[in-house]
């Protein structure tokens, strides 16, 4: 089976937008590769933070993913920092790297913009080790957003460099891009986010999904119940298309058009459904809080597997380098 890899941060809180868009997607890929998840807290200490929330964020987001369904008898989940040989392949990277790359890199360039204050070479460096995480594994697919694609191709070009400079290693990393329709910020506008104040957490409790659906942007076209709606311009169908089933969807989206159901109810139904999908995630959550032996036990087991291919790939870099001889 091909092996994919992806990572997600331990920052904050986890909602609908990371769950449809890759989560969610996450758990499908299982079926047909052989996956491998990190949640990647050494790429979270680049920019400021709460140094005595990381490992509540580090346990959270793990138990977050094996609530969705990315459980030990489907794929791997760990924790970065648990496999050193991440940072090691990352510091082997980075003399394959130019640094021109790096500085032409959008995340790069938006975040030395957020965080003037503290351009560190972390944040340069940050797609050497993502690099890092995908080539330790030899991973040929990586599961990402439309904003993370500038950073696999990095990867591949990394995988290239080093190839040609000290003999074929490494494959070069494909995108897999999720099909997943978009959700925006309740807002309607901006990309969901919890520093926006725009999100829907997963966790949430159904009052208050409730109420931040009941608030959130409709189709900016449709002032009166009266008025006719246009489901591609409204946030609220786009999450219909998430959550909901293929009767309702177009159910509403007919509804909308002509008129015939108001945003309140089509909300509600969304609510419904929502809920429905959130709730046995949620029960989940609570089950392995109420036990947090089981996501250490989960984790560590996680990181031994992949400890065991990282250390063989790291041993074979280290050949390949020159630094390791047969009798060292
Ligand atoms: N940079 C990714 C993000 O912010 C997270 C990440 C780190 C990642 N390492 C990775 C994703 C390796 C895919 C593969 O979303």
């Amino acid at each position: 089976m091909d092996r994919i890899f992806s990572g997600i941060q331990p920052s904050g809180e986890i909602h609908i937008g990371n769950y449809v868009g890759a989560i969610r997607n996450w758990v499908q890929l299982t079926e047909r590769y052989d996956c491998i998840y990190s949640v990647v807290d050494y790429h979270a200490i680049t920019i400021e933070y709460e140094m005595e929330l990381m490992q509540k964020r580090i346990l959270e987001t793990a138990t977050i993913l094996v609530a969705c369904g990315l459980t030990p008898d489907k794929c791997i989940v760990f924790v970065q920092s648990h496999v050193p040989e991440h940072t090691e392949l990352a510091w082997v990277f980075n003399s394959v790297t130019p640094i021109g790359e790096l500085e032409r890199m959008t995340q790069f360039k938006e975040k030395s913009k957020q965080h003037r204050q503290n351009i560190n070479m972390g944040l340069l460096g940050y797609p050497v080790l993502q690099a890092a995480d995908i080539l330790i594994y030899k991973a040929g697919y990586v599961p990402v957003g439309e904003d993370q694609t500038q950073h696999v191709e990095l990867s591949r070009e990394i995988a290239r460099k080093f190839n040609t400079r000290y003999g074929e290693t490494f494959p070069e990393p494909k995108v897999l891009l999720s099909t997943a329709p978009r959700i925006a910020g309740t807002d309607g506008q901006a990309k969901m986010s919890k520093s926006m104040n725009n999100a829907i957490g997963l966790l949430e409790a159904p009052e208050v999904i409730r109420e931040k659906l009941r608030s959130a942007a409709t189709c900016p076209h449709r002032e009166r119940r009266s008025d006719p709606g246009h489901p591609e311009h409204c946030n609220i169908f786009t999450m219909h298309q998430a959550f909901s089933k293929p009767d309702e969807i177009s159910g509403v989206e007919q509804g909308c058009r002509t008129a015939g159901i108001g945003c309140i109810e089509c909300k509600e139904i969304l609510y419904k459904n929502m809920v429905e999908e959130l709730g046995p995630i949620q029960a989940r959550v609570k089950e392995m809080n109420a036990r947090p032996e089981y996501i250490v036990d989960v984790l560590k087991s996680g990181a031994a597997h992949c400890k065991a291919i990282a250390s063989e790939v790291m041993d074979e870099v280290r050949r390949k380098i020159g630094v390791k001889s047969e009798w060292l």
